[in-house]
């Protein structure tokens, strides 16, 4: 079990940890919060964000707003171009720039990486145990992924691909599937998620990926209404459908 899966189940937590993870800001904002009297924990003013409260029992308020503590947030993203799979980096945005303010302080992160020249499905959360799950080769989840290529597809590209792929570091890949679906285009499934793995599937077999997009998860498929950089809150139906 993680520890971010045990400080969810203990029942008490530090008012900062609740408010934070229930998306009332980064810890610095709520200690501002606290210090300013806004927070009143079972009806009274508490100053000191280190202040143990039972999520269960204490009744938390800012600004006479009743908190609903919320530990786990799982959300999809339709991850565009020009965007990195990183929590934090000085020079490029990262998907975590795209969420709304109210996710500051929840301690979200990508589940797994895509490229920042791919688009596509990305599942961001803060439950370690759930990201776990999705990403460990172990489980095999498969990602699909759509694929625009330069060069001649050859024919057994299938067979080649359920054989398992040598990459060029001499990496065994487990077997996976690629289907022609167009001159020039293939529908890709794999369940690892080495770097730049389809990329160099690709090049083992004479090609060039040009354009790369994930669009499903186990069974959870990318939403096509949503536009790139549009994320939206998974049901707890959705949650389960990558392990499906
Ligand atoms: N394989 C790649 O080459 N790139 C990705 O972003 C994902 C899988």
């Amino acid at each position: 079990m993680t520890k971010s899966r045990q400080q969810a189940m203990t029942k008490l937590i530090r008012l900062d940890k609740l408010l934070g993870h229930s998306g009332e800001g980064t810890r610095k904002e709520i200690k501002n919060l606290c210090k300013s009297g806004s927070v009143t924990v079972n009806g009274s003013v508490c100053v000191d964000p280190a202040t143990k409260v039972d999520f269960k029992k204490s009744v938390v308020a800012v600004d006479d707003r009743l908190v609903f503590y919320t530990p786990f947030h799982y959300v999809m993203l339709h991850k565009p171009e020009n965007v990195l799979s990183a929590t934090i980096d000085h020079f490029s945005r990262t998907v975590l720039d795209l969420l709304p303010s109210r996710y500051k302080g929840t301690g979200m992160f990508p589940v797994g990486r895509l490229d920042k020249d791919t688009t596509g499905l990305l599942l961001l959360t803060n439950d370690g145990d759930w990201a776990h799950r999705i990403t460990s080769p172990k489980k095999e989840i498969n990602k699909i992924y759509e694929a625009v290529v330069a060069g001649i597809i050859p024919d057994d590209i299938n067979s080649q691909f359920q054989r398992g792929i040598v990459l060029n570091d001499g990496f065994l890949c487990q077997p996976a599937l690629a289907e022609k679906i167009g001159d020039y285009a293939l529908r890709i499934v794999i369940h690892e998620g080495k770097f730049h793995q389809i990329k160099r599937m690709c090049a083992a077999v004479g090609l060039t990926v040009t354009a790369l997009r994930r669009i499903q998860i186990g069974q959870l498929m990318l939403d096509e209404t949503l536009h790139y950089g549009e994320i939206r809150i998974l049901t707890e139906e959705e949650r389960e459908l990558p392990f499906q």
